[in-house]
């Protein structure tokens, strides 16, 4: 035997325990439902699109308590939508020109990890180069955030106005704007999560045609 195939060999025995969650996990729904997997194999009609950061965390359709089928997810580090990163405005488009959500959600944390990293003149590879825009998120709102002198409050502070920033850039999409001027059904949103609690926050910044 090889060492490479040994090495397979031994990673494969160390994810037995994902395929037995899984087949746990199957037979539960199926006990609760026996037509459910076969209704969502036809087709997917979820109401709403969630932008998140990748933390492991902040589970999209957990914390929402909700079903596979109800909820389009996009996550990356520190959920930032820029204006130019095609795989998130590929999700945004397929997420409203096909799918039609109703609404579309960004969430941050508190406690974010990419938040964090963006307040200190560490460097982390590559990952620096996207956590420029938090950088710039920071900048915006100078004033505001040199003002507060308590750390933790002005990284929870960050935190929020990451998410308002990203909500602005998700308005401001050419897919959004088009949808909007179409008069599709269509609100954009930004909530935060407590790691701590498990409790979403609105912050109260949502968007519609209308506004
Ligand atoms: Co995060």
């Amino acid at each position: 035997m090889s060492k490479i195939n040994y090495s397979v060999e031994l990673f494969m025995s160390n994810i037995d325990h994902l395929f037995q969650n899984n087949r746990a996990w199957a037979e539960k729904i199926n006990q609760e439902d026996p037509n459910f997997f076969d209704t969502l194999a036809k087709q997917q009609k979820p109401e709403y699109l969630w932008i998140g950061c990748s933390d492991s965390r902040v589970p999209a359709n957990e914390l929402l308590g909700m079903m596979p089928g109800e909820v389009f997810v996009h996550r990356n580090i520190a959920n930032q939508v820029i204006h130019t990163d095609l795989n998130c405005l590929s999700v945004i488009q397929f997420a409203v020109d096909y799918l039609k959500v109703k609404h579309i959600i960004v969430c941050g944390h508190y406690g974010c990890g990419g938040v964090l990293a963006s307040m200190d003149n560490e460097s982390y590879g590559l990952i620096d180069n996207w956590l420029r825009h938090i950088e710039d998120v920071h900048r915006f709102h100078q004033k505001k955030l040199d003002a507060i002198t308590d750390h933790s409050e002005k990284f929870n502070n960050l935190c929020e106005l990451n998410v308002i920033e990203q909500v602005a850039n998700v308005c401001n999409t050419t897919i959004v704007r088009n949808a909007w001027q179409a008069g599709q059904e269509l609100t954009v949103h930004g909530f935060v999560y407590n790691l701590s609690d498990g409790i979403l926050k609105d912050l109260k910044v949502s968007s519609d045609k209308n506004s």
